[in-house]
């Protein structure tokens, strides 16, 4: 279990360790070039293995790709089967790479809804790679931050009927989709909106928000970095004064705040 940023201040640190991208804008990268909107997934797929590479160079630890929310099934259907077959596709050509390269591979979302063979796929991947730790790469698939919720207490409430009313932060968070990983550092959305698409609702709680107007199928380890270097210009506060801040930099050593890789 990792400590909560209501709870607990986490060490400063020059690169996020957790990353968390909302991948949107494929469909009018496809338009913007007279191709079908499904043409903008397919190279999106290309910008997933780049960023993958780079986050490994950059040494970070966590990195969340959001690929299907749960309301994106009011999508056509001819796009929903293609995105299903498209991750099928991915998860048959890509995870014995990902192995190799010391990814570990989470899915995290309302799988039932999922034909048998992709939930086969998704298990067999995070299985064979359950124990690498370079990278863990989770996948939000049929993903919602109000589903993870509501599922979240719904194990709460199960789990220990007896303390009902009196349910804290802490009781709740290892029921969580995504209790394995510390909280974002850095959310990026690229495609130009500015909003969160009932992505991870509890645990964006202290992230740093980055939008870009860049299309997903365009992102490189360029843009990457700057996100990571607009990351650096924040102070992250976590509820506490600036002058604080500087004082508890000032008392760990005398050196330039944030100057060390913690
Ligand atoms: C994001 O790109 C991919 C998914 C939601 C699966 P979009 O398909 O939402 O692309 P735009 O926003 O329509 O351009
Ligand atoms: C968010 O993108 C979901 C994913 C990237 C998977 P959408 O394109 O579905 O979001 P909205 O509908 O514009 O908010
Ligand atoms: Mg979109």
């Amino acid at each position: 279990m990792f400590s909560s940023t209501t709870r607990s201040i986490p060490e400063p640190r020059r690169v996020p360790r957790h990353l968390a991208i909302i991948m949107d804008g494929n469909g009018r990268w496809a338009k913007q070039r007279f191709l079908p909107r499904v043409a903008g997934h397919k190279q999106g797929l290309e910008a997933v293995r780049r960023t993958v590479g780079a986050c490994i160079e950059r040494g970070i630890e966590y990195l969340t790709l959001f690929a299907f929310s749960s309301e994106n099934w009011r999508r056509p259907p001819e796009e929903v089967s293609f995105l299903m077959n498209l991750f099928m596709a991915a998860l048959e050509r890509e995870v014995g790479k990902l192995h190799q390269n010391g990814v570990r591979l989470r899915v995290v979302g309302d799988l039932a809804a999922f034909e048998p063979r992709l939930i086969d796929l998704i298990r067999r991947g995070e299985n064979l790679t359950a124990e690498n730790k370079r990278l863990t790469l989770t996948i939000a698939a049929n993903y919602g931050g109000r589903w993870d919720l509501m599922q979240a207490f719904n194990g709460l409430v199960l789990a220990y009927p007896e303390k009902a009313g009196s349910y804290t932060e802490a009781d709740l968070e290892p029921f969580l989709a995504m209790s394995y990983a510390p909280e974002p550092d850095l959310f990026i959305r690229t495609g130009g909106e500015q909003r969160i698409s009932n992505f991870l609702l509890w645990q964006l709680a202290y992230c740093e928000l980055y939008f870009t107007e860049q299309f997903w199928p365009d992102f490189d380890a360029a843009a990457l970095d700057a996100a990571i270097e607009s990351y650096q210009k924040r102070e992250r506060r976590f509820g506490r004064t600036s002058e604080q801040l500087q004082a508890a930099a000032g008392a760990v050593s005398p050196a330039p705040n944030f100057s060390k890789n913690a």
